[in-house]
Parts: structure tokens; C-alpha cells; sequence
């Protein structure tokens, strides 16, 4: 229920030049393929969004509400954009925590016209109060507000036009069960295989109309860590020494060059990833070590270097963990070419 008080137009969550649009950078806008036959990698939560999207335009209803999980950098902004204009609706995009109170989810919701999609970003980080309107919304497809106070209070239901929510998170376990419950499509997005971001590569090298080789393209992706937020990115920093130090075009040689001056290895990982397994093998014995330890020790984040640091490191098998801790494996002290006795090979 929302208290009358509450219930006011909010500007800062509706207004479009604030919408909140993730953290990507603007240079990545438009490089987003805008359509699902553009959109690559991801097949399987492709083909099902597909016949989900089908058969809801074949009903003339809305799409069920959506919720796409899984690391940074993967594409949830980019789907949900792709489903509203596959649906041929209008988006209201928004993020857990710019929604303070339960007035201005009100007014996002009261805003949407029949079919549109509200993308909420980061929906782990709604407020209780706000996930509590957000309830009979989902479900009724209407807002239960009360007028007044003490004796003379009264509740009064505002019905909503039927919207699809997009929820996207990097945190499905911190969803609460109610709400986790209210989405009928649930999808988690997986980190891309390098054959998959070496396609994205090219494609974005069209749009930005630099040339960038086969070759070129597979170096970039191979150590793109499964993302393809990071792969655009260091196509854009490869065209830029292509530029200044070559002749404009991206070979598998000027690739080299570019990722060995931004410090990034053969596998892709840069120096957060290697200052965070060498914290834990040096300064820890190889672990098991609290994450929160390993972020104060290194002066990082822990939620950075558990959503940008950790999918990567465990998909390459170089970190495990444990319920005391992270542990660097042996795998990880071969690729830094330390000993477990603490030396470095040579
Ligand atoms: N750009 C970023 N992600 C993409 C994807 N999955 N397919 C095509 N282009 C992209």
C-alpha cells in the first residue's frame, strides 16, 4: 500500500534525459544490435524469448515479465531493448536503487501505456517498501493506495495498463523469493565464447567503419573475458593505436600491441584480476580468504571484484570458492608462474 503523501510525481525517475541506461558508456549505444536476428550469441535465451514474444503479439497480450540474470557486460540492457521493439512497444528504463520510494514507482507505472516494458536495472537493490507495491502490480496489474490518515484512512486500487517488467540483475540470489516468483520468463545470459565475440568484433568494426582483419578480430576476442561491453571496448582502443602507430587497420600484430600496452594477458586478464589472485596467493597462502579481505587488501571494491572479476576467474578454472573462502588453484599459480612455495618461475 502507498501512503497518499508518497504519491506525487516524481521527475527524476520519469524524465528521459535521466533515465538511468546502465553503466555503459555512450560509446557503446551504437554498436547494440536493435533486433534479435542481429543480436549474437546467447541461443537458447534467444530462442525461447522468441516464442515467448510470438505467441504473446499472436494473443495480443503483453509479455510475461522477464527477468535476465547474470555477470556485467553481457547484454541484459541490449535484450530488453531488443524484446520492446520486437513487441513494438515503448521502454521506461530505470534501476533499483534510483527508485527511493514507493511514489516513484508509482508514477513510472502509472505512466505506461498498454504492452510497454519497464526495464528496471539492478533489481536486487529495490527497497522492500517499493518491491511491496511492486507486487500487486505484477500480478493484478494494480497500485492499492491509502487516502488519509488514522480512522478516516481509505484504500483505493488504480489499475494499470497490462506492461511486461524487465528485470535485470547481476545478483539472481539476492531476489527475494516473492519477487523472483512474479516473473514468468527467467533467463541467465552466459559469458560468450571468443568465436561469438570475434563475430560481435566484425560487426562492430562495420558500424565504427574501421577495418579490422580475421585474425585481428581473434586476438581482441580471445582475451576479451566472455564480454562483449569489453570487446567493443578494446576494438575502439585498437582502433585508436591502429591510428597513431599503423596504418588505421586492425592486424592480429597491432591487436598484440594494443592489449600488451593496456596490460592485458594472453588469457585476458588485466591487473585487477591478477592483483586479486596474487593478493590471495602471496598475502594469503593461496586462500581460502574472505572476499571482503581480499577487496580491503588490495583497495577494491568487494562487489567489483565479485561481479567483474570472479565469473571470469572461475570459468577459466583459476579461482574455486569455498565456504570459508576464495582459493587460487593450482591452474592460476602456473598462469602467474608462481611456485607454492612462493617463488616465480622463470
Ligand atoms: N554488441 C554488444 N553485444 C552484442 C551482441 N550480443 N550481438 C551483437 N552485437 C553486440
Amino acid at each position: 500500500m502507498i501512503e497518499q503523501g508518497e504519491f506525487e510525481f516524481e521527475r527524476s525517475v520519469l524524465s528521459p534525459e535521466n533515465r538511468q541506461e546502465d553503466t555503459t558508456d555512450d560509446f557503446e549505444v551504437g554498436l547494440r544490435p536493435t533486433t534479435l536476428s542481429e543480436y549474437i550469441g546467447q541461443d537458447e535465451v534467444k530462442d525461447n524469448i522468441k516464442i515467448c514474444i510470438e505467441a504473446a503479439k499472436l494473443r495480443g497480450d503483453a509479455l510475461d515479465h522477464v527477468l535476465l540474470y547474470g555477470p556485467p557486460g553481457l547484454g541484459k540492457t541490449t535484450l530488453s531493448k531488443i524484446i520492446a521493439h520486437e513487441m513494438g512497444v515503448n521502454i521506461r528504463e530505470t534501476s533499483g536503487p534510483v527508485i527511493e520510494k514507493q511514489g516513484d514507482l508509482a508514477a513510472l507505472l502509472t505512466n505506461l501505456e498498454k504492452g510497454d516494458v519497464l526495464f528496471i536495472d539492478e533489481i536486487h537493490r529495490l527497497s522492500r517498501q517499493v518491491e511491496e507495491i511492486l507486487y500487486p502490480a505484477l500480478e493484478d496489474f494494480a497500485l492499492d493506495i491509502i487516502m488519509g490518515k488514522g480512522p478516516a484512512a481509505r484504500s483505493i486500487r488504480i489499475e494499470l495498463n497490462k506492461f511486461t517488467l524487465i528485470g535485470a540483475t547481476t545478483r539472481a540470489g539476492q531476489l527475494s523469493a516473492p519477487l523472483r516468483d512474479r516473473f514468468g520468463i527467467i533467463e541467465r545470459l552466459e559469458l560468450y565464447k571468443p568465436e561469438q565475440l570475434c563475430d560481435i568484433i566484425k560487426r562492430s568494426a562495420v558500424i565504427l567503419g574501421v577495418v579490422c582483419d580475421d585474425e585481428g578480430a581473434a586476438e581482441l576476442a580471445r582475451r576479451s573475458r566472455g564480454t562483449p561491453r569489453i570487446a567493443n571496448r578494446l576494438l575502439r582502443r585498437a582502433r585508436d593505436f591502429a591510428q597513431i602507430y599503423g596504418d588505421g587497420r586492425i592486424t592480429a600484430q597491432m591487436a598484440r600491441f594494443t592489449l600488451e600496452r593496456l596490460d592485458i594477458d594472453e588469457l585476458g586478464l588485466d591487473k585487477l584480476d591478477r592483483r586479486m589472485l596474487e593478493m590471495i596467493i602471496k598475502g594469503y597462502g593461496g586462500g581460502p580468504v574472505g572476499l571482503q579481505t581480499i577487496a580491503a587488501a588490495i583497495g577494491e571494491e568487494a562487489v567489483t571484484l565479485e561481479n567483474e572479476c570472479e565469473p571470469f576467474l572461475m570459468q577459466l578454472g583459476f579461482l574455486s570458492k569455498t565456504p570459508r573462502g576464495r582459493m587460487a588453484t593450482q591452474l592460476a599459480y602456473d598462469h602467474l608462474g608462481i611456485l607454492k612455495d612462493g617463488q616465480t618461475h622463470f
